[in-house]
C-alpha cells in the first residue's frame, strides 16, 4: 500500500500493558501508521518509542490529519476523550472496559450526533466473541447457570466487560421463561452467590498468574455444559484490534462488539 494511503492512528494509553502491545504490533503492519502514542505518564526518557513520537496529552495531537483513537485506558478517560474526538471528527475505536450502561447510552448518542464512528470492543479476542455467540445458543436449553471471569490482579473494573456480554448473550438467548437461582436461606458471607444479572451468576477472580478467562457453566437434571475461553498472553487481543482499525472505516454510528466485522 503506497505510503500516503496509510491509516493514520493515534494511540491512547500507549505506555500501559495493552499499549505497549499494539505499538509492536501496529509496527510490524504496512497499512497502519501511529502517528503519535499518547499517555500522561510520557517523560523526556520515554517520548519516543521506536520512532514513534509519545506525548502526554492528546489535545496536542488530534488535528493532524488522524483517521481513528485507539484508546486503551479507563473508562473516564475515554469519556473525556469521546468528545475530543468528536469536536476533531476522528472516529474513535474503544478498547477500555468498565462502562455503565448509561455511559454506554452517552457514547451511543455521541456518536448518534456527530460524523464520527465510536466503536466500543470489550473484547478483541476472536474466541471470546465466539464464546459470546455460543452461549446464546445454548441458554435457551437451560435453566441454570453460572458466569466466572478471571483477571489479572490490577484489573480495575469488575465484573469485566466482556462478562457483561457474556451475560447479556445468554440473556437474550433465552427466549423462554427466566433462569432458576439458588438463593441460599442463610448468607453468612454476603455476595456467597456472586453478583445477579438477569438470573445469571457472574463471579470475579483476580489474582496474578491470569491474563483474562472465562467461563460459563450451565446446569440441568444429571448434568452440566462447561464452556471456557482463556486468553493466555495479550497477543490473542491483536487480530481484532487490527482489523477493527482496518474496518473502522465501513462502521458508521455507535457500534457495539467485535462480531459487528467479523
Ligand atoms: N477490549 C479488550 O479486548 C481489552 C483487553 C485487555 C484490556 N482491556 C482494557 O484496556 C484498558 C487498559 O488496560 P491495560 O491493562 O493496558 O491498563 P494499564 O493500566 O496498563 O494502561 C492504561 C494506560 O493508560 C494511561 N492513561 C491514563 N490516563 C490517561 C489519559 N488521560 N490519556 C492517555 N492515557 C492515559 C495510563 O498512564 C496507562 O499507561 C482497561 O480498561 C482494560 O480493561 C481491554
Amino acid at each position: 500500500m503506497p505510503e500516503n494511503k496509510k491509516i493514520k492512528m493515534i494511540l491512547n494509553g500507549a505506555l500501559g500493558r495493552m499499549g505497549g502491545y499494539v505499538l509492536d504490533t501496529v509496527l510490524d503492519t504496512n497499512d497502519i501508521e501511529i502517528i503519535h502514542g499518547v499517555d500522561p505518564s510520557v517523560t523526556d526518557a520515554t517520548n519516543n518509542y521506536k520512532g514513534i513520537n509519545l506525548v502526554s496529552n492528546i489535545d496536542e495531537v488530534l488535528n493532524e490529519g488522524i483517521d481513528v483513537v485507539v484508546d486503551f485506558t479507563n473508562s473516564e478517560v475515554t469519556m473525556d476523550i469521546v468528545n475530543k474526538c468528536k469536536d476533531n471528527n476522528v472516529d474513535l475505536i474503544i478498547g477500555s472496559t468498565g462502562f455503565t450502561q448509561s455511559q454506554i447510552n452517552e457514547l451511543e448518542n455521541i456518536a448518534d450526533n456527530s460524523h464520527i464512528t465510536v466503536f466500543l470492543v470489550p473484547n478483541f479476542s476472536i474466541g471470546a466473541n465466539l464464546l459470546m455467540k455460543a452461549v446464546e445458543n445454548i441458554s435457551n436449553y437451560y435453566d441454570y447457570v453460572d458466569v466466572t471471569e478471571m483477571h489479572h490482579e490490577n484489573k480495575v473494573d469488575s465484573p469485566s466487560g466482556t462478562a457483561m456480554s457474556i451475560a447479556e448473550s445468554i440473556s437474550k438467548g433465552k427466549k423462554s421463561g427466566k433462569f432458576s437461582q439458588n438463593i441460599p436461606e442463610r448468607e453468612s458471607i454476603k455476595h456467597a452467590r456472586g453478583a445477579d444479572y438477569d438470573g445469571i451468576n457472574i463471579h470475579s477472580r483476580r489474582m496474578p498468574g491470569y491474563v483474562a478467562h472465562h467461563e460459563v457453566v450451565f446446569g440441568s437434571l444429571g448434568e452440566t455444559l462447561t464452556l471456557r475461553h482463556d486468553s493466555i498472553d495479550r497477543k490473542s487481543f491483536m487480530p481484532g484490534v487490527l482489523e477493527s482499525i482496518r474496518s473502522i472505516q465501513t462502521l458508521q454510528g455507535f457500534v457495539y462488539g467485535l462480531d459487528n466485522i467479523l
